[in-house]
């Protein structure tokens, strides 16, 4: 397929060529390569970015499928300009064994809209301290969270470290004190993110922070990787965009003070931020009476980054696309991933930069409305999604 008359990040005309997979060849006025037979998408000025990687995100199963099944997730993800995607474990059975996670990632893979990584708990089943199950992993599980929750006992997450330097894994955390978050989630996060911090840096072992949302939790990652410990860290877009004054919804962490907002902006800038992920988190309209945390997010994320970051502050667009895409995939290790050039994968997205757009809930892939967006006009709609070459999903 060769994709006609878009512009690069640069706002440079560009065709890009995908061939079996692959980008075979990227630059202005491709047509003459064209073989007979071979499809042509026509991007009507609008820009190529190499297709989003999403390093958190909730697709609900084993056990929660009527908040979202791996279907709708995978068009939500397609629909939000997604290939790839990195599943948090907190389904029910809890994602406890490398056999269960391989099986989920296949059936993803047959969906074929988008492809997924299955991360692993920490705990066995969330329990708060067996890790005997981390012993006997195989080599082919490389991260491990027990996002929705902190691993309260500095013991047992000393010793998980411990066992994941050895096995080079990465530790992605959820950093909550919940004897602290019920009466001052602020310190919550901040005594829970400085602890884990110092953990990975005495063990040298591999740690990804998670919805990264105070400045106190911010200023504690620059000092870390100031000092060389081997972190990374992402936010989302909705601590990204709302304040505790301009937005009363549950969600963990909660939404914070402009004051934390300006911190994450300026760690965006300062490179302390290396990835935006959703923390997509569908619930049912009742579960939200009931207080469920979390709102979905995979189809907003980038007209919100986009708007916020780049239109409101005037973070450049390939900065936003590192952040999407490029530092997601070194992360996850995707190698071919996440970048533009010759050779790499043909997972690519058209976006439209020009043009408002309004959130409409009811408009969603996901099988969730849970989306506090809902009315908001926004710049940076996704118009098309391309993964391996093939056409995952097309605006009407
Ligand atoms: O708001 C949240 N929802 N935060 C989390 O950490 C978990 C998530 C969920 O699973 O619903
Ligand atoms: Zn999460």
């Amino acid at each position: 397929m060769l994709i006609q008359n878009a512009v690069n990040a640069a706002g440079q005309p560009i065709d890009v060529l995908c061939r079996t997979g692959k980008i075979a060849a990227l630059g202005a006025g491709l047509a003459p390569l064209l073989l007979p037979g071979e499809e042509t998408l026509d991007a009507a000025g609008r820009t190529v970015l190499p297709a989003f990687i999403d390093l958190h995100c909730h697709w609900r199963t084993p056990g929660y499928e009527y908040k979202e099944d791996l279907e709708t997730g995978s068009r939500a993800a397609a629909a939000g300009g997604y290939t790839f995607v990195n599943l948090m474990p907190n389904t029910n059975p809890v994602m406890s064994d490398a056999a269960a996670a391989h099986a989920l990632m296949e059936k993803v893979e047959t969906i074929g809209l988008c492809g997924a990584n299955q991360t692993v708990s920490i705990t066995e089943n969330f329990d708060g301290h067996t890790l005997d199950h981390l012993k006997t992993l195989p080599e082919s599980v490389k991260y491990i969270t027990e996002d929705g929750h902190g691993v309260q006992n500095a013991a047992v997450m000393a010793k998980a470290f411990a066992i994941c330097h050895e096995k080079h894994i990465t530790i992605m955390s959820h950093a909550e004190d919940s004897d602290i978050s019920p009466w001052d989630y602020r310190l919550a996060e901040d005594i829970e993110t400085v602890r884990n911090l110092y953990l990975s840096e005495y063990y040298q072992t591999r740690l990804h922070l998670c919805h990264v949302s105070t400045r106190g939790a911010i200023e504690a990652v620059a000092a870390a990787k100031y000092r060389g410990a081997p972190v990374t860290c992402e936010v989302t877009p909705h601590h990204l965009w709302f304040t505790k004054d301009t937005l009363d919804y549950r969600v963990n962490p909660p939404v914070r003070e402009a004051d934390d907002v300006a911190a994450l902006v300026e760690g965006i800038r300062a490179g302390i931020v290396d990835a935006i992920a959703t923390d997509h988190a569908p619930h049912s309209e009742e579960d939200k009476l009931k207080g469920a945390a979390g709102m979905v997010g995979l189809e907003t994320a980038f007209g919100v980054c986009y708007t916020k970051l780049c239109r409101q502050e005037g973070l450049p667009l390939a900065a936003l696309s590192a952040l999407m895409s490029t530092n997601p995939a070194e992360i996850l290790g995707l190698l071919g991933k996440g970048t533009l050039a010759p050779g790499a994968d043909a997972d690519l997205v058209l976006v439209d930069l020009a043009h408002p757009w309004r959130v409409d809930k009811n408009a969603l892939h996901s099988k969730s409305h849970n989306c506090p967006y809902d009315g908001t006009t926004l710049y940076g709609k996704v118009r098309a999604t391309i993964k391996g070459g093939k056409i995952t999903y097309r605006a009407e």
